[in-house]
């Protein structure tokens, strides 16, 4: 199967500032199952409107001279409130039917980042991963301690039931219904129903600052305790202003054994690739020899 059929939504944005600086976003709405042909007109519509609506949110404040950082959170925070995303509220379920959050930020001026995991009560984990970044002495929070890190942090804090909604509860039964029993808790995670999701956002602002974050519910009927590539540094996201930001969508367990965000972020760093030429032989080659589908946005330092 080529990985292109899978991805489902990608909106990019370039623009030249009338001082001639250059700011760039891109931005994703996962890569999984969700193709032309399975989903209705009236929900590829929906979709393309809210990504269309997201990259307005971070364009305009790129546009203002605003920061990287402040357009990327901007935009997670539309879609993690947005439930047709496998972020926040609407995230896919764990086989116990509940939610676990995992999200990362960072930023390539100062290689800076704040991740947590197996957050349920956060409202927007983009917001919890950004105060870990700026507000804790650590980079990666997960559970109780990065929720008590979160209400210490005044953010807004919600009971799991708020993050649930029917659509989830339905793909839930359905894929577990149509579960291989012998075979593990997944077999095909390209082929149930709504396995898979997360939103990603990289930006880089007219001082020429990256930031990349990443948020999603991980993958459907994932075991309590699973965590994806989505909050790790270097598997998932990954900025660095002397070469690029990258955010990671997909079979989460391959970009982990991968470092899939920081092997492109090398590759540049340390054997003169373009980013184009990282990406490709990252996904294409080394992800694709291993077993792993999934896909990548990234912007380089030249937008
Ligand atoms: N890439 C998202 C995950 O595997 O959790």
């Amino acid at each position: 199967m080529k990985y292109t059929s899978f991805l489902i939504i990608i909106a990019l944005s370039l623009s030249l500032s009338a001082q001639n600086q250059p700011f760039a976003i891109v931005l994703h709405g996962g890569a999984g199952n969700l193709t032309p042909t399975n989903l209705s007109t009236d929900k590829q519509v929906a979709y393309q409107v809210s990504l269309s609506n997201a990259l307005s949110i971070g364009y305009t404040i790129l546009a203002n001279g605003g920061s990287s950082e402040k357009a990327v959170v901007s935009v997670i925070l539309y879609l993690e409130n947005d439930t047709l995303f496998n972020a926040g509220r609407g995230a896919v379920l764990t086989h116990n039917k509940e939610v676990s959050h995992d999200a990362s930020i960072m930023t390539g001026f100062d290689l800076n980042a704040g991740a947590l995991a197996g957050t349920s009560h956060i409202k927007n984990p983009i917001l919890g991963a950004a105060a870990i970044k700026d507000y804790s002495k650590h980079v990666f929070l997960s559970g109780t301690g990065a929720e008590n890190f979160a209400r210490s942090q005044k953010l807004d804090m919600v009971t799991p039931d708020y993050f649930i909604t029917q659509r989830r509860l339905d793909q839930l039964d359905k894929i577990i219904k149509a579960e291989d029993k012998s075979s593990g808790y997944y077999s095909d995670p390209f082929t149930g129903n709504g396995k898979f999701g997360t939103v990603g956002c990289v930006a880089i602002d007219k001082g020429g600052n990256i930031t990349a974050a990443t948020s999603t519910g991980g993958m459907m009927n994932k075991k309590n305790g699973r965590i994806g590539d989505s909050p790790i540094i270097g598997a998932g996201t990954y900025a660095d202003n002397s070469t690029c930001g990258v955010s990671c969508t997909g079979h989460g367990e391959y970009f982990i054994r991968i470092g899939v965000a920081k092997e492109i972020s090398d590759q540049m760093k340390f054997g003169d690739s373009t980013l184009k030429d990282a990406a490709e032989y990252t996904i294409n080659t080394s992800l694709k020899n291993l077993g792993g589908t999934g896909g990548i946005i990234a912007i380089d330092k030249n937008g």
